[in-house]
This record gives structure tokens, sequence and C-alpha cells, in this order.
């Protein structure tokens, strides 16, 4: 293959929350803290084993089998892919897996991998047994994908030098690797691409029960006093994600120090995300702002997702990936062929009075 440089311009995929990440102040008072959620406190809160790790149940155990199985034949573990919406524990999972395997892990993500050599040096430097991490792995340009078709299969790649008549093909062997894959859209991953990986799996929504003991174990470790009408409200808020979860948890104990004795109650879990302007069932102002756009505007839907783009300032990307996925989750909005369409649901979780045709036949969610 050619190697040349592509000069395709991506951006990092968007995040929930996404700010400009601050070093921790070196106290561990958490009233020093600052208000913004901070890299290092996810990676102090991350569980490092599978027995730390709550929820996704099923993938657990499709993982401790694959990793023992590898260990026993003394081979890398499968590629593995993995997909959903942002937040969930993709990258979590391959630092758990590295840990399990007692392999290191090289983590990138694909707009980082922009020129062939950004992907041949990772590769190149990979020692025997090791992960490499590509996160958005759907963004991926084609010549990296077509390096990493052969190092994928058979661990090697081809390096080719010079110009037209001069060209010459060196075939380069790489390490044994297993290659962990993260993506928000499974869906727009090539085919050739997503056949290479052995296991592709799906990471779920977080049920409330999962959540409650995800948020007290990060205020455990946080040292955050809490109690259980407490978690259970935080968990309820976190839109059936762990990452949002541990971000509310800061803003609750912040909010718990200042307004209160530092314990985050029920009581004090309301007040807190009231104040973040977060609703019982975890919507923001962006994602009411969307409903009630499709509400207000367009009669309930259908509207496509260009026309909620530009009526909102935000864009399609982040719309698709961070905003819609809990949306549909929780049955106020839908996808049709024709464009978006809200709920009853979100009529009535919205205080607006629900259109006759709405009011029969449609079944939600929390009916
Ligand atoms: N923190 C973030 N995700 C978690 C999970 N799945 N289990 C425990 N703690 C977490």
């Amino acid at each position: 293959m050619i190697i040349s440089d592509d000069d395709n311009n991506r951006n990092n995929s968007p995040k929930r929350g996404d700010k400009v990440q601050k070093l921790p102040p070196k106290s561990k008072n958490l009233e020093a803290v600052s208000n913004e959620f901070d890299e290092t406190y996810e990676k102090t809160i991350r569980p490092k084993t599978f027995d730390e790790y709550i929820g996704q149940g099923s993938l657990k155990e499709t993982l401790k089998i694959s990793i023992e199985a590898s260990k026993r034949r003394n081979v890398p573990l499968d590629h593995l892919l993995f997909y959903g919406p942002p937040g969930l524990g993709k990258t979590t999972l391959a630092n758990i897996i590295a840990n399990e395997c007692g392999v290191e892990i090289k983590i990138t993500s694909a707009p980082a991998l922009e020129r062939p050599r950004d992907i041949i040096g990772i590769l190149m430097t990979l020692k025997a047994g090791e992960i490499l991490f590509i996160d958005e792995i759907h963004r991926l340009n084609k010549i990296a994908e077509e390096i990493l078709y052969p190092a994928m299969e058979d661990f090697f790649i081809d390096l080719t030098t010079g110009k037209s008549q001069t060209v010459k093909t060196m075939r380069v062997p790489v390490q044994k690797f297993t290659l962990i894959g993260a993506t928000t859209k499974a869906g727009a991953l090539s085919g050739p691409l997503r056949d290479r990986f052995g296991i592709v799996h799906r990471l779920e929504f977080y049920n409330s029960e999962e959540l409650q003991e995800i948020v007290k174990r990060s205020a455990k470790i946080l040292n955050v006093e809490i109690d259980e009408d407490g978690a259970k409200e935080i968990a309820l808020r976190s839109r059936a994600t762990p990452r949002i979860a541990n971000r509310l948890i800061k803003r609750a104990s912040d909010y718990a120090i200042v307004k209160g004795d530092g314990k985050i109650t029920k009581e004090l879990a309301n007040l807190a995300l009231n104040n973040l302007n977060i609703d019982p069932l975890g919507l923001d102002n962006t994602d009411r702002a969307l409903l009630k756009l499709i509400i207000e505007k367009y009669n309930g839907g259908p509207v496509g997702v260009e026309t909620l783009a530009v009526a909102l300032g935000e864009d399609i990307r982040t719309i698709e990936d961070v905003y819609e996925p809990y949306l549909l989750q929780s049955g106020l909005l839908m996808r049709t062929l024709r464009g978006r369409t809200v709920t009853k649901e979100a009529y009535k979780h919205l205080g607006y009075k629900i259109p006759a045709g709405l009011d029969n036949g449609q079944i939600g969610l929390f009916d």
C-alpha cells in the first residue's frame, strides 16, 4: 500500500459536559476541588478489575471467558469492538481487560491517527500481547484502516517507499497484539474493519440499581458521605450513564459542603441537581430545548435532525451521539423515516397537553 499523508481534519468526538481539563489541587479536600469535573477524578474512581466493575453483566462474563481461554492457550485475546453511547465504560473496560491480562495498554483515538506514520509508529512499538485501544474508531481514515487490516489479521504491515516507478514494498512483522476499538456509531464502521473483530459487543445503559451501587462506590472512594436515598436520587438523574453519575456526585458534594453539613441526602441531592437544571429524569437544558422545539415548532414532529441542529446551535453529531441516545432509550423521542418525533411521554414530562392523536395508541416506557 502507498504511504501518503492524509490531510483529513477531524475533531475529537464530543462528550456531554466536556470542559477544559484542569489538574486537581494537591489537597484531598473536596471543598478545594474546582467545579469542573476533573479527568483525574474519573480515573481515581474508575474500577480496575471486573470485580469492582458494576453492570454490563453479560459482557463481563463473555470477556472473563475469552481472557481465561487466551491465557490457557497462551495467545493474545481476540480483537474486540465496543459500541454504544458515550460514558458507559468502553475505555474503563479496555483498561480492566489489560489489567486482568497483565499487559500494557496503549490508548489513542482515531482523530490522532491522521497520518500513516501515526498508526505505523504505534503498531511497530507494541510489545507481544499488548493492547492497542482506539477510541472513536469509526473515524479512522481509509489509509489507516488499510494499514490495520494485515496487522490485525496476520501481524504484519506493508511499508511502501519511493514513488511510481521506484516504489518498493517491505513487509514488516509486528508483535501479536489485541486491538480494542470503541465507537459511539457501530453503523459508521466500514464492513471490512468490523469483520476483523472477533468480539463485537454493545454496551447497555445502566439500570438505577446498578447506578446507585456505582454512586455509593464512587462516593466511598472520594470520601463523600452519602445516604441510600441520596445515592438513589443521583442515580435516577444520571441518564443511565456512570460518567454522568460520577460528575453529579461531585457537584452534589460541593453543594453539600457549601449549603449543608457535607452529607449528600435525598433533599440535598434534589437541591443540588435542581440548581444545575437537571430534572427528575436527568434531562438538562439542551435535552428539554430539543423536545420543546419539536413540540412547539413542529407539532411534535417529524422533523429532520439537520433542522434541529441549526435551531439549537449544536452540530448534528453531538445531537445524534450525545443527546438522542438517552432520549430514545427513555421513550421521550422516536426516530422515524421522516425524522424525529416526540412521544406523549415527552408532552407529559414537560407539562404540555397531550394532542388527541397521541393520547391513544402510543405506548411509552413509563406506562
Ligand atoms: N465508575 C464508572 N463506571 C463504573 C462501573 N461500571 N462500575 C463501578 N464504578 C464505575
